[in-house]
């Protein structure tokens, strides 16, 4: 038995500091070395404990399950889309998530995406209301406690950030959730904590990293125990090729042990693939697993909580977002499961209604429980391009009802031969990498075609 770290995602509307503050916690400058500033893929990092109790200092002295737990492991993700949890018993990626807020912008879609995803899975989160030193007329006290600086500032720009605070209070009651400025919640388990702060002069990070660890008390005492022998769970965060390594997935291992010349099971968007490891690497602590210029570490085994790659044959087809199982001895058993798994998602269809494609499963699943939620009927959902077969089925369903002659893609592309049979058909298409909007679009077009 093992106690292994959280798995916490840090979600948040584009450019709203999630990797920025990752950095700032790293001690790191990521941000600054990106592309455009723009994340374009999943990042894992394990922080030690002992760089949380650095930060923290004497807040965190009543907070006892930092004796049990070795550090916290963030998931860096890019705007949303990317928030890939297959939760099937118990398989959850994420433990713990903090949702990021500009609180000069306020909410936007993808926090509100953001924000349903939390509820539909019911993630424990607290909210980082940033770029408090943006305010107008902030001033800024480095790395100090968000108490101590509040307390700084004059009268008028205090009353200026409660304002704020209350804006986004208001917006979680109307989405179903109490929440407090953090000093101010009586009662933690019905009120999300609002912590404002600073990703970039460090304000605010110290309470933070304590609220985010008060939630890991209060929610994760039991299911941080692994089993260190028992074979690994885990979840595809990405398949990319590697220079001199050829075409790796990066997977994070939430349960167990995976060793060099395991034998693993994947998904692709029709199957369950089995393959077996021929390198295992480990990109060195407090490095981010998409940075690969930095050299991975080849290792004989990792245990649980770790994001890790993955070189073996065969992997081509493999969906992000899916599954990995280890077997020993028992693959055909795991296959099944992972087949029921596919099928739980696809099976949950009806007779007649739309058709759903997205990128990953865990966003297939979102999209799908979404539109459930609002009473869509869907016919059939799947992982990948929208093709021309796609356009043509959904024509021939639009022959029946039009309303269900339409098709909602996230974050996938939609192939030349498919906008071209789009050009003579009458069917509807609603794509984007925002499944708020999409689904916003979906319902006034609803809306203005009843009319
Ligand atoms: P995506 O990954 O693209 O979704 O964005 P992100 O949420 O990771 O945002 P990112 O950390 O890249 O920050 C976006 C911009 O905001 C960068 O220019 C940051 O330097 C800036 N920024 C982030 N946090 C703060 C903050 O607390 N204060 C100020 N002034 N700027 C910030
Ligand atoms: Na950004
Ligand atoms: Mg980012």
């Amino acid at each position: 038995m093992k106690i292994r770290s959280p798995i916490v995602s840090v979600l948040g509307h584009v450019d709203h500091g999630k990797t920025t503050l990752l950095d700032f916690i790293r001690g790191s400058a990521i941000a600054s070395k990106e592309a455009g500033g723009i994340t374009q893929h999943i990042g894992a990092t394990e922080i030690p404990m002992e760089v949380i109790e650095n930060i923290c200092g004497d807040f965190l002295n009543k907070v006892t399950i930092k004796d049990t737990l070795p550090g916290l492991f963030f998931i860096d993700t890019p705007g949303h889309e990317a928030f890939t949890t297959l939760r099937k018993r118990g398989g959850a990626l994420a433990d713990l998530a903090i949702l990021i807020v500009d609180i000069n912008e306020g909410f936007k879609p993808q926090t509100y995406e953001a924000l349903n995803i939390l509820k539909m899975y019911k993630t424990p989160f607290i909210v980082a209301a940033n770029k408090i030193d943006r305010l107008y007329g902030w001033q800024v006290n480095e790395k100090s406690s968000f108490m101590e600086t509040f307390s700084k500032q004059p009268a008028n720009i205090q009353q200026n950030l409660e304002t704020q605070i209350y804006e986004l209070v208001g917006i979680l009651h109307q989405e179903g959730f109490e929440s407090e400025r953090f000093d101010r919640v009586t009662d933690f388990a019905s009120q999300i904590a609002i912590i404002p702060i600073s990703a970039q002069t460090g304000e605010g990070i110290a309470e933070l990293l304590t609220m985010l660890m008060g939630l890991a008390q209060q929610y994760l005492q039991q299911q941080l125990q692994i089993e260190t022998h028992a074979p690994a769970k885990g979840t595809i965060l990405e398949v990319k090729e590697e220079v001199g390594l050829g075409l790796t997935i990066d997977a994070v291992i939430y349960d167990g042990i995976i060793k060099k010349d395991d034998q693993i099971a994947l998904m692709t968007s029709e199957d369950v693939i089995t393959t077996r490891i021929r390198s295992l690497l480990k990109p060195r602590p407090l490095e981010e697993i998409r940075d690969s210029k930095k050299r991975f570490q080849k290792v004989d085994e990792v245990v649980a909580a770790a994001g890790i790659k993955i070189v073996a044959p065969n992997i081509e087809n493999v969906v992000s977002g899916s599954p990995l199982r280890v077997g020993r001895g028992n693959m055909e058993s795991i296959k099944e499961e992972m087949l029921r798994e596919i099928e739980d998602i696809k099976i949950d269809t009806e007779d007649v209604g739309i058709m759903v494609k997205a990128d990953t499963l865990g966003s297939l699943e979102a999209l799908v429980n979404l539109l459930k939620d609002i009473d869509i009927p869907i016919r059939t959902a799947d992982i990948g391009d929208v093709s021309r077969r796609d356009i043509i089925d959904a024509a021939i369903v639009r022959q029946e009802d039009p309303a269900n002659g339409v098709i909602i893609a996230f974050n996938v592309k939609i192939l030349p031969s498919a906008q071209e049979e789009l050009k003579d058909s009458q069917v509807k298409l609603f794509s984007g990498k925002v499944i708020y909007q999409i689904t916003e679009e979906y319902e006034k077009w609803i809306k203005d075609t009843e009319d």
